[in-house]
């Protein structure tokens, strides 16, 4: 009998705890350049949820293995395979198909990684850090001692941006949902945290005193957002990446005839799509450094074995986690 492994899939678009079922599927041969990596863990990320529902900005072809990355070790390589071998810890680039135990590919869709790392820390690496790092370096020219706001504060990109930043020298003026996280991210490394309202609008304010900002990261939409371009100054930029709260944006007239504030979008999997290999490795290089010297660290809610994928999926669909839901794959 040959060898099988176990993965989740789906064969139509619906709600993720629905339409979601572990399926037995057998380990094709290797070929050529082809690798065959064991998975060890994978987070379950607002954009795998989205997926699976049918509102990400890529459709999903059911059947499908959701899950757009990963972290695991290479089990056995190819006749032609040059650059891994057996026991190299790897993330998959391909951005798809990461909830399995197993994925097969050619060599140049996974990307070596020093074997010390965290595997469960590189299985967070590819998609927030690198979207945070874009957000900070791909937009506007900052200088060190500037400012840049962002809300959701302590998602997981939230995170990566306090951290990248402080290690850039820029200050972050940071809005979260609830009170208890204000200390939390103040020992990440934010340098403002308030509550996601008027009267944090105003603090912030306060705070600035003035102070130019010229980026805000926005993940949530609607008032929120308005809270930011509240907060930039004339000529800012605000990127939009997320939309946790389902709301439109909604520009106020003033903010583009007084302030003439750009308005940007920042979807990280076409950057991935146009980037070379070396620009993504100018990216995962210095990210991967920062988590090996424990100076980028993404909080974890729970790490959930793959045979209780259910509550996995509940958990992740919950707001006011404490970070991460993990998939163990093991
Ligand atoms: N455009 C891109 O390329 C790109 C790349 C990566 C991520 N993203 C997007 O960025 C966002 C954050 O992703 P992530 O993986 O970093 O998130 P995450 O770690 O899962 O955290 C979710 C965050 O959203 C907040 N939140 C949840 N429901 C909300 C609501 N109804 N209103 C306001 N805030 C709410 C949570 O606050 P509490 O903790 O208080 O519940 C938490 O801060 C998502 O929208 C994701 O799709 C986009």
């Amino acid at each position: 009998m040959s060898p099988t492994s176990l993965c989740l899939s789906f064969d139509t678009i619906g709600r993720p705890e629905e339409v979601l079922k572990l399926t037995e599927r057998p380990l094709p041969p290797l070929s050529g350049h082809e690798v065959r990596v064991r998975m060890r863990y994978a987070p379950v990320n607002p954009a795998d949820l989205n997926f699976i529902e049918g509102t990400y900005g890529r459709a999903a072809h059911p059947p499908a293995v959701p899950g757009h990355e990963s972290c695991g070790e290479v089990e056995a390589v190819g006749p032609l395979v040059t650059s891994l071998k057996k026991g190299d810890v790897v993330i998959p680039l391909l951005g798809a198909g990461c909830w399995t135990q197993h994925m097969t590919a050619a060599e140049q869709h996974f990307a070596l990684l020093p074997e010390s790392i965290d595997p469960v820390q590189a299985s967070m690496l590819r998609i927030n850090p690198v979207t945070a790092w874009h957000l900070l370096t791909q937009h506007v020219d900052l200088n060190e001692g500037d400012w840049v706001v962002q809300n959701a504060a302590n998602s997981g990109v939230g995170r990566a941006l306090v951290q990248i930043a402080s290690k850039q020298g820029l200050r972050t003026l940071n809005f979260v949902r609830r009170p208890e996280l204000v200390a939390e991210m103040k020992a990440l490394g934010a340098d403002a945290v308030f509550l996601d309202d008027e009267d944090g609008l105003a603090a912030a304010r306060e705070c600035l005193k003035g102070s130019a900002v010229r980026l805000a990261a926005n993940a949530v939409g609607g008032d929120s957002a308005i809270r930011l371009m509240d907060l930039l100054s004339p000529e800012g930029m605000l990127v939009t990446y997320g939309a946790m709260s389902r709301r439109s944006l909604k520009v106020p007239n003033k903010f583009l005839i007084f302030k003439n504030l750009r308005l940007h979008g920042l979807w990280i999997t076409r950057w991935f799509e146009k980037a070379g290999a070396d620009e993504l490795y100018k990216a995962l290089e210095p990210l991967t450094r920062m988590i090996l010297d424990h100076e980028l660290h993404t909080a974890v809610d729970e790490v959930i074995p793959l045979r209780d994928f259910r509550r996995a999926l509940a958990r992740a669909a919950e707001g006011g986690r404490r970070g991460k839901v993990i998939l163990d794959l093991a």
